[in-house]
């Protein structure tokens, strides 16, 4: 970032283009507080994840895309040694997410770790669920995603994804930069094109929020799905 452009990001905030890339992979001074607000935004949408989970004791849970994980230690009591993890390509994040989790990292029930979900370091079959909340937007192309998922996944496991609808995201001017939205259709088409069945979808009519100075009333989709 150059001087001028510095001096407009603190006396006017961050342009659409800047804050679609905090969004995308939050990252230097800004990380920390674009994660805060992400956390007040998004609480609904963990509450639909979780309830959609279908969680039993004992399973291997991955959240991609987790932020500052916040909300690992709700998750952790949905159901008795559930074992954690989260994946994300912020650094800034996986650094934000430890210190908050200090508990649950020295106990052994959450790992983080660094990555895409395109790469990711895990064994074939190691998870019971996975769920991400707000990622596929940035999944360029989704394909190598859920390719990735499917091999992590054990038989019977299933893949959730929590996202805005694209009528929703569309009233937020900086989705213009870099963002893939979706209708519940769209999405069912592209996790059948990566080798998925939809199972179910639960609507989100989530009560007005703002974020970022943009109030708006969202629409989010908790879509289950299974390997076909
Ligand atoms: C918009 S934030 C959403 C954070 C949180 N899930 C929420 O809804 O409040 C997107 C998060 O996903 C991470 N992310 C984006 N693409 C990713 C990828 N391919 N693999 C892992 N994490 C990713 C970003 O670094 C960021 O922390």
């Amino acid at each position: 970032m150059n001087p001028l452009q510095f001096l407009r990001l603190l006396f006017k905030g961050p342009t659409h283009q800047q804050l679609a890339a905090q969004l995308r992979r939050p990252h230097g001074f800004m990380a920390g507080k674009v994660g805060e607000r992400m956390n007040a935004a998004n609480r609904a949408l963990y509450e639909g994840a979780w309830n959609a989970l279908d969680l039993r004791d004992g399973m291997s849970v991955l959240e991609i895309g987790p932020g500052n994980g916040l909300f690992f230690p709700e998750l952790a009591s949905k159901a008795q040694g559930l074992k954690l993890f989260g994946l994300d390509l912020s650094e800034d994040m996986v650094r934000e997410a430890t210190a908050r989790n200090a508990r649950l990292l020295s106990s052994g029930q959450l790992q983080l770790v660094h990555g895409t979900s395109d790469r990711m370091p895990f064994a074939d079959g190691a998870f019971d669920r996975v769920f991400c909340i707000n990622v596929v937007y940035f999944w360029d192309d989704p394909l190598p995603h859920l390719h990735e998922l499917r091999r992590v996944l054990r038989p019977g496991g299933t893949f959730t994804a929590v996202l805005r609808t694209r009528s929703s995201m569309e009233k937020m001017p900086f989705t213009a930069f870099g963002f893939t939205t979706y209708e519940q259709a769209d999405w069912e088409r592209v996790l059948q094109a990566g080798g998925f069945t939809l199972q179910r979808t639960t609507v989100l009519r989530e009560p007005e929020i703002e974020f970022l100075g943009v109030r708006f009333v969202p629409e989010s989709l908790v879509m289950v799905a299974s390997p076909a």
